[in-house]
Parts: structure tokens; C-alpha cells; sequence
């Protein structure tokens, strides 16, 4: 039974205008609210079936994460299945979800993943060289091709060039045309009524992507070295469920298109705002350096934790109660839709004094609290590549600020806007470089 009578209240505008101030100013439409309402209210958008509570008190934040029966709401397999397809991990739930939680796990850990230090090495100092001196560029753009390129060579094992270029253009050309919060709000209401939308093309744009993915897996599949290999794909094709089964073709490019979606605009946006905080610091900026010349790294991880808690790149995570919840006087029944809102939980004051100061001191001695900082989400569904996307940025910001003198182009802050399903700089950052030392 819902409890919609008993949620806590929010805006009362109709939920066609609650959309599009959601879209149009993400942030200003949560300020808003959370000044009205406080840390809990209940929001209505178009396609939604009942309206999703935002919260961010961290003890409500931990009663949802840590509740593994806990379920996705619609909006997201809505939002992302036509893309990603029935199997991919980020929709599942219960035991499926699981299965496969625990068969790509390995991939994203230890030294797996330190073995892609090269491949992000290479990715950012070819990209580096061409860029200009002395005139403004977006850095934005230049941090989705990086991304792009390390899940390309890391995740899909690509190395050959004439393969590598179809599948920059093509994966690029059908990201771009799904970026747009409108198409899905859209494939949100179509959803809803049991119909697929897209922007124009999309549809075909995705046939010619499953026919490239057909011929990697197969390719793959025939790989004599295949054991040997340690791009993630080969590790997909390697490796059982706990029933002997493996993935079958179908479920292959389901998990390579989930990890391309969730691991390179995620990784470039957070990357595009550090670079625009910490350019707009002089203090910070030259303690990184500093530090880097001497080899060391406490400082810029301290520097990547406070970025992604100033400036979350994804701004909810929600899930539907398996059970009644009550926290702090607050009751909710099965089934309500309860969404962590990221931005909130890390602009608490009391969870960060000062919260909307840039302090990468603040995590120096102390890292920050499971349930407090939550740019990954939280529980059983918590994002599998944070290590690898924390990992990819160290490189990336390591290489980039020791070798190119940047500055921004433009004082005024970057407005916080929608792309895809992250929250990005507005103008992409525009930066100048005067100087780069060679590679
Ligand atoms: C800074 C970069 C990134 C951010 C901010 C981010 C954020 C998130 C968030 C908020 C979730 C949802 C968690 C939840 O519902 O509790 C998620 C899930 C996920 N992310 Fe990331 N992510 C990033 C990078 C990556 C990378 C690099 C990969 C892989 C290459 C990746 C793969 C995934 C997957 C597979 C899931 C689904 C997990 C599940 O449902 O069990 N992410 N991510």
C-alpha cells in the first residue's frame, strides 16, 4: 500500500512544472524546496506513478541503502534499458542483480585495476598533445574523450585503430543523441504507457552498435589468449555464476553498454568539475602541485573526495521500500519510493561544517562517513567502478596538472546544469593553457 497521504510535503506546483524546473535548474529547484520543506519532501514528476521522496538525513540514507531487498524504481529501467538492455546489472534486482554484482566485482579491484594505470597514462597524454596554447577550449569535451578511450582499451580490450575510430564515432554520435534530460523525461511518460521513445535515429544508431558489439564478443570468444587477456570483456566471457553458467552474447553487450554509460560521462563530468574547483584556487592548486612534484598523492585523493562531495555528478539514487521505515519521526510504508539526494547529504552542515566551501583538508585526516558521503550511491547497489573511476582521475589530474599550466577562462562560477544523467558544468569549463611541457 502506498502511503501517499503520509508522505512529508513538498512543492505544490503540478508535476508537468516540478519537471521542468527539475530539468532546467537541478539545483535551484532542490535549494528551493529544501528551504521550504527542510531535509525531507515528496516531489511529483511527469511518469512518475507516486511521488518520490527526497531525503538526505544520514541515518535514513543508511536504513535505505543497507536494506538489500530494497528495489530500483521504475524511472530508472524506464530511463535506461532501451540503451542498455534487459540483463545490465544497474536494473536488475534481487538475486539477478546479485549474480552479477559478484561476477564483475573482480574486474574493478587490486591489481586488475592498477594494470589500467597504462592504458589511462597513454589515454590522457595523447590527448593532451594537440590541445591549444593561449586559446580557450572547454576541458569538458576533452575529459569525455579520455574516459571514452580508457573504456574503450580497458573495458571493451580494444586496441586495433580502424576498430578503435568506428567505435569512438559511433558510441559517441549515440550518447550525444540520448544526452538530452527532454528525450527522457520522454521515454519516461512512454514508459509509463508501456511504449519506447527515443530521439530520431536512436533506434538505428543502436542496431548499428549491437552489430559492432556482435563482432567484438564473437572475435573475442575465438581469442586463443583469452585467459591471458586483462580487459574486462575477456574477464566477462572468463568467468561462472556460482551455477557453472556464463554470460551468453546477449548479456555481454548488455554489461559492455552498462559500463560504458555509467562509468564515462560519470568519470569526465567529475573530472571537468575538479579541474573547475581547483583552478579556481590558487591555495589548492599549488598545494597539489607541490605534492605531486614530490610523488606524493594524500592531498589530491583528499582534493577528489571534496570535489565529488561539492559537486556530485549524479544528484539521486533512490530505491522502493521492501518494508515499513521509520527514522527521526519520519514513517514510511512498502513500496514509497525514498531517493538519497547526493547534493543534499553533501551540503549538511552538519555532516561538513562550511559545506559549500571547497576544503580538501577537511578529508586529510579524516575520510568521510559511509552514509554522509555518497557521490557512489550506497548498499548492495553501490557503484562497481568507484575505485576505478577515483583511480582513472588520479592519473588523468596528475598528468594534466603537471604538465599543462591552466587557468580558467571564465571567472564566474559554472552553472550546474543537466546532461545525460549527470549534473555538469553548463559551459564545459573553459580553460587556457600557456605552457605544456612535453611528454
Ligand atoms: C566519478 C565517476 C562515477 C560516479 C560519480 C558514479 C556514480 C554511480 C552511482 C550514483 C551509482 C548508483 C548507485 C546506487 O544506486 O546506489 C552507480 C552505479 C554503477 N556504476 Fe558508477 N559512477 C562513476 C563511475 C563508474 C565507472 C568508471 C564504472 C565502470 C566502468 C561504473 C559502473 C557502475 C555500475 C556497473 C553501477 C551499477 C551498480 C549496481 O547496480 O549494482 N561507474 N555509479
Amino acid at each position: 500500500m502506498m502511503s501517499v497521504m503520509t508522505l512529508p510535503p513538498g512543492p505544490t506546483a503540478p508535476p508537468a512544472l516540478q519537471t521542468l524546473r527539475w530539468v532546467a535548474r537541478p539545483v535551484s529547484f532542490i535549494q528551493q524546496a529544501r528551504r521550504e520543506y527542510g531535509e525531507a519532501f515528496s516531489v511529483s514528476f511527469v511518469g512518475f506513478k507516486a511521488p518520490m521522496v527526497i531525503v538526505s538525513d544520514p541515518e535514513l540514507v543508511k536504513a535505505v541503502y543497507s536494506n538489500p531487498a530494497n528495489s530500483l524504481p521504475a524511472s530508472r529501467r524506464a530511463v535506461l534499458e532501451p540503451i542498455l538492455g534487459r540483463k545490465s546489472v544497474i536494473l536488475l534486482d534481487g538475486e539477478e542483480h546479485l549474480a552479477r554484482r559478484k561476477l564483475m566485482l573482480p574486474a574493478f579491484h587490486g591489481e586488475r585495476m592498477r594494470s589500467y594505470q597504462q592504458i589511462m597514462q597513454e589515454a590522457i597524454d595523447r590527448e593532451i598533445e594537440p590541445w591549444p596554447i593561449d586559446s580557450a577550449f572547454p576541458i569538458h569535451p576533452r575529459m569525455q574523450a579520455v574516459t571514452l578511450e580508457v573504456i574503450l582499451r580497458a573495458v571493451f580490450g580494444v586496441t586495433e585503430d580502424e576498430r578503435l575510430t568506428r567505435l569512438r564515432t559511433l558510441l559517441g554520435k549515440t550518447l550525444e543523441n540520448s544526452a538530452s534530460p527532454g528525450w527522457q523525461m520522454l521515454s519516461l511518460i512512454a514508459g509509463r504507457l508501456g511504449r519506447r521513445a527515443g530521439p530520431p535515429g536512436l533506434a538505428q544508431m543502436l542496431d548499428q552498435v549491437d552489430a559492432e558489439l556482435a563482432g567484438l564478443i564473437a572475435e573475442r570468444r575465438l581469442d586463443p589468449g583469452l585467459e591471458e587477456r586483462t580487459d574486462i570483456l575477456s574477464m566477462l566471457i572468463a568467468a561462472e555464476f556460482d551455477d557453472g553458467e556464463r554470460m551468453d552474447d546477449a548479456e555481454l553487450r548488455d554489461q559492455l553498454m552498462t559500463l560504458l554509460v555509467a562509468g564515462h560521462e560519470t568519470t569526465a563530468t567529475a573530472l571537468a568539475w575538479t579541474f573547475d574547483l581547483v583552478l579556481r584556487d590558487p591555495r589548492v592548486l599549488s598545494h597539489l602541485k607541490a605534492e605531486m612534484a614530490d610523488g606524493g598523492d594524500e592531498y589530491l585523493r583528499a582534493t577528489i573526495t571534496e570535489s565529488l562531495r561539492l559537486r556530485p555528478v549524479i544528484p539521486v539514487a533512490g530505491r522502493i521500500l521492501d518494508a515499513p521505515l521509520e527514522v527521526d519521526g519520519v514513517r514510511f510504508e512498502a513500496g514509497d519510493n525514498v531517493a538519497p539526494s547526493i547534493w543534499m547529504a553533501h551540503t549538511r552542515a552538519d555532516s561538513f561544517p562550511d559545506p559549500f566551501a571547497f576544503k580538501p583538508e577537511r578529508f586529510l585526516d579524516d575520510p568521510p562517513e559511509t552514509y554522509s558521503w555518497i557521490p557512489f550511491g550506497g548498499g548492495v547497489r553501490r557503484c562497481l567502478g568507484a575505485a576505478f573511476a577515483e583511480f582513472e582521475m588520479r592519473v588523468v589530474l596528475t598528468e594534466v596538472l603537471t604538465r599543462c599550466d591552466l587557468r580558467l577562462a571564465e571567472p564566474e562560477p559554472q552553472r550546474i546544469g543537466h546532461r545525460n544523467i549527470t549534473l555538469s558544468p553548463k559551459n564545459g569549463t573553459p580553460v587556457v593553457m600557456s605552457d605544456r611541457i612535453p611528454a
